[in-house]
């Protein structure tokens, strides 16, 4: 079974919010998703509001047909919304108001004690909980212990050594192949546990080859490079070809 792919759309609301205004539509982006055959809509609902806002929440709730995963940290803020839209599922993510962008897992075993809590409520509500987190099996292992039911695995720093120089660099590439190998005994692990394993963060055409050939992986939640294509190819050629590139693997 190959895995799924869920485009996340966040920086099409990017664009909008560059002037506040209402194009371009996250719904219409979400529907060419769908129709060019994605699995899913991601999105991450940050406290600062940087790209997707409350209401695109609400509306991507009752137009997503596919699957809704919303990604949040978990304040108590964001798992009113949660709990309140009800998502098909959330992903618990860490977050720094100065990131650019998310910068790693989430510490689940450093943070139990707040993320239980959070966590349960989400089940009551019926929401399906993933958590973000480094391919380190402590981690795994603390997702798991508080009823956290699929791992996201971080794979940043896969796609940071597969980038310009560092590919072409022969230490980038070994320190690549021992990243996909630290993911694939991660996702295995997981899998071990009885949780659904994701992948995601900094993927790409080019590097998300060598993830898709790990059957443990079943879902992908790819963001920045789809959008970054679709700005010269469209959106659903765009998707169209990530989807074929996981489908090769
Ligand atoms: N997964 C998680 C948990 C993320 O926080 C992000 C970025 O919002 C992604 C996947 C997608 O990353 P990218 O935009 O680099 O594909």
């Amino acid at each position: 079974m190959t895995a799924k792919l869920n485009v996340n759309i966040d920086h099409v609301a990017t664009i909008r919010e560059a002037r506040k205004t209402i194009e371009p539509s996250i719904i219409t982006a979400a529907v060419i998703c769908e129709q060019a055959g994605a699995d899913g809509i991601t999105v991450h609902i940050r406290g600062d509001r940087r790209h997707i806002q409350d209401r695109d929440i609400e509306l991507l709730r009752e137009v997503v047909t596919t699957y809704l995963n919303v990604e949040m940290a978990a304040t108590e803020e964001m798992i009113g919304i949660g709990v309140r839209t009800k998502p098909d599922a959330i992903s618990l993510v860490p977050e720094n108001p100065n990131e650019i962008t998310t910068e790693g897992g989430l510490d689940v075993s450093g943070n139990l004690e707040t993320l239980k809590p959070a966590v349960e409520k989400l089940r009551d509500s019926g929401v399906f909980v993933s958590a973000f987190v480094d391919p380190i099996t402590s981690q795994i292992d603390a997702a798991q212990s508080i009823g956290i039911q699929q791992v996201e695995l971080c794979t940043g720093e896969y796609a940071e050594m597969t980038l310009g120089a560092k590919a072409a660099h022969g230490e980038g590439s070994v320190r690549a192949a021992r990243e996909v190998e630290r993911i694939r005994q991660a996702a295995v692990h997981g899998t071990s546990l009885g949780m659904k394993v994701a992948a995601g963060h900094g993927l790409t055409y080019r590097n998300v080859g060598s993830l898709a050939a790990i059957p443990e992986i079943t879902e992908f939640n790819i963001g920045h490079n789809i959008i970054s294509r679709a700005v010269f190819t469209g959106l659903y050629k765009a998707v169209e070809e990530m989807i074929g590139k996981i489908r090769k693997s």
